[in-house]
């Protein structure tokens, strides 16, 4: 298939353009700065400049295209925001794949989206599964919950660096998946016609509150966690505030999502359907715990490697 990968540099969507590639897809990326899009490039990927934010961009990156697989959102701290970004770049991307005869559309929304529509994120998600289901494009839809790729700057970085672990009180377990296997999912639904039309969740083994992620990496790591509470109220307030201005909108908006883990209820999905329906196995999936061994692993490694250099140098410099 000819693919086009819009959000292709993000954390999910290279994963996307990798797996593509491995299994003989010709893939091209809808990319804003080149510069750091050349390793797309190096993988065999074909890069077209263009942003969601300029919607006149979109059509010539669909030219000769049977496929898209989108995995864009807005950037935290780039001026854009989600409203413009998630909500009016995809209603441009869908009508200008529709117009270019597109075959597949594949979306990446959030777990639970309709629960909270007073959350501007998941809102806009809701509403664009909508609009692409009335678009009349093949689409499929596919709902993660957490990336196991987040743990990494959340817990295990501040517990190897002795930094505070930031900890939402009484925050929702989520059942984190690794965007490795997600892109699997996402692939395979280009070619399996049962995923045509439909929605479904991406949820990993199981979910994990806070604390027991912290104590795994306690274990891996043989360090001790500082962690420092975050109170509910306090994030909510701060939301309140930052959406009074326009320049903290998008915080605020980010801020919203305490709405999300807030309620103490799992972010967690069965999953035996859509192993059955993607005819993937679930032995095939990362385990959070398998995940973080392998980091921790070859970070420790690493680390025991540089303190072998740094005394060998230290040797050859002592005078006698
Ligand atoms: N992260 C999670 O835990 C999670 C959970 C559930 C669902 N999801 C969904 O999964 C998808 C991928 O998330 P992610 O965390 O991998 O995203 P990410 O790492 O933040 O990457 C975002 C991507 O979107 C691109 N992008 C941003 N603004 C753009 C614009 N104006 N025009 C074109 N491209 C633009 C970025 O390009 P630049 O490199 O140029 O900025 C980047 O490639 C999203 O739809 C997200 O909502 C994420």
């Amino acid at each position: 298939m000819n693919l086009l990968v819009v959000g292709a540099t993000g954390t999910l969507g290279r994963q996307i353009v990798r797996r593509a590639l491995d299994e003989g897809h010709e893939v091209q990326c809808f990319i804003r700065d080149f510069q750091k899009a050349a390793f797309l490039r190096e993988w065999g990927a074909r890069l077209i400049r263009g942003s969601l934010a300029q919607p006149e961009t979109i059509p010539l990156a669909l030219e000769g295209v049977t496929a898209v697989v989108d995995a864009a959102t807005a950037r935290p701290g780039d001026g854009l925001g989600i409203e413009r970004v998630d909500w009016k770049g995809k209603v441009s991307l869908i009508q200008a794949a529709k117009a270019a005869g597109v075959n597949r559309f594949v979306f990446f929304s959030i777990l639970d989206a309709e629960k909270y529509p007073q959350v501007p994120l998941m809102d806009i998600k809701r509403c664009t599964e909508k609009f692409l289901a009335e678009s009349g494009l093949n689409y499929t839809i596919l709902r993660p919950c957490g990336f196991l790729q987040g743990l990494i700057s959340q817990y295990a970085i501040p517990i190897l660096e002795k930094q505070a672990v930031w900890v939402m009180g009484e925050a929702s377990p989520i059942a984190y998946m690794n965007t490795q296997d997600i892109a699997k999912f996402a692939i395979k639904a280009l070619s399996t016609p049962e995923t045509v039309n439909r929605i479904f969740p991406l949820a990993g083994s199981r979910a994990w509150g806070a604390y027991e992620i912290i104590e795994l990496c306690e274990r891996l790591s043989g360090q001790t966690a500082k962690v420092s509470k975050m109170s509910m109220g306090l994030l909510r307030g701060t939301q309140r505030t930052a959406r009074f201005f326009q320049w903290t909108q998008d915080l605020a908006d980010r801020l919203a999502f305490v709405e999300v883990v807030a309620g103490g209820q799992p972010l967690d999905a069965p999953m035996d359907e859509v192993y059955q329906t993607f005819d993937i196995s679930p032995k095939e999936i990362t385990t959070l715990e398998a995940y973080l061994e392998e980091y921790f692993s070859r970070i420790m490694k690493k680390l025991k490697e540089l303190d072998y250099d740094q005394r060998k140098i230290r040797k050859k410099k002592a005078p006698f």
